[in-house]
């Protein structure tokens, strides 16, 4: 009997009376079970089918679009529609003669300078003489000089980039226009488009009416 109070006393007690002291310990937070979304009994759903590709454009439909592709850049069109701010003269795209360019009306002058409404034809190389001869604007320069027909294609049916027309519209400038008109009565002796103009428009018809796609 003694020896266990002994025990007690030297072992369990100041184990006890310590236990007793020490402070309080923070129980740590139970652990949140992750919140699950329900997931419904017949598994996981099917990974979405990609979109089928866009079916090829019909090939009379390009073709239409590569005879209007020549049109555009023949030399009657191409030589006011170039890369940068100097038209072109002639069937060889040689550079505008006495520094003619964009942006004239800074110095004072314009196209219209020399490209009068009134002036006389002739045996070239007189001036062409349409009203309104201009070169596209700066900001919108639709150019059609050194493009895959591709590119023609995007940049022809951009709103932001054929001065907000819709197809309607382009298909009218390309009818009506009298700086496309001119493509075919070009006076000088010089060339015409490879194709009458009836047909160009007809092939940009055809374009058009099957929602201008592209090659
Ligand atoms: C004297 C320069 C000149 C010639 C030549 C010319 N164009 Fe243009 N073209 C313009 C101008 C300027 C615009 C910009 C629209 C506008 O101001 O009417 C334009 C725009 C266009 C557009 C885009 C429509 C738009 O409003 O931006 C098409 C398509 C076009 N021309 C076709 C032709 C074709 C086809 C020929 C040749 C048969 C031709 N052009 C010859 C000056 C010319
Ligand atoms: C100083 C007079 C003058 C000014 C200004 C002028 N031109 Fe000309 N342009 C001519 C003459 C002359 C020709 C005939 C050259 C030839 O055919 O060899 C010509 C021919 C052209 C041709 C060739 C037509 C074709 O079908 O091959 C284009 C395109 C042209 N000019 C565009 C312009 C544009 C755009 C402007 C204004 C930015 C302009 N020109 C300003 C004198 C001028």
């Amino acid at each position: 009997m003694k020896r266990a109070l002994t025990l007690f006393c030297v072992i369990l007690l100041p184990g006890m009376l310590m236990a007793a002291k020490r402070p309080p310990v923070a129980t740590p937070p139970a652990p949140v079970a992750p919140v699950v979304a329900e997931v419904p009994d017949a598994g996981t759903p099917p990974p979405p089918e990609p979109p089928p590709p866009p079916p090829p454009p019909d090939p009379a439909v390009t073709a239409a679009f590569l005879d209007v592709v020549k049109v555009l850049q023949s030399p009657r069109c191409v030589n006011c529609h170039p890369t940068g701010n100097v038209p072109m003269v002639g069937d060889k795209g040689e550079i505008h003669a006495m520094n003619v360019q964009r942006g004239l009306e800074r110095v004072g002058m314009s196209c219209q300078t020399c490209h009068r409404h009134s002036a006389v034809d002739g045996p070239g190389p007189v001036p062409p003489t349409v009203k309104g001869w201009r070169m596209p604007p700066e900001n919108m320069p639709m150019v059609f000089q050194s493009l895959s027909p591709a590119q023609l294609c995007e940049q022809l049916k951009d709103p932001a980039r054929n001065g907000g027309k819709d197809l309607a519209g382009l298909l009218h400038h390309v009818e009506a226009d009298e700086l496309v008109h001119y493509g075919w009565n070009p006076g000088g002796g010089r060339t015409l488009p490879p194709l009458t103009h009836a047909d160009f428009v007809a092939r940009f018809r055809t374009w058009v009416d099957a929602g201008a796609p592209c090659p």
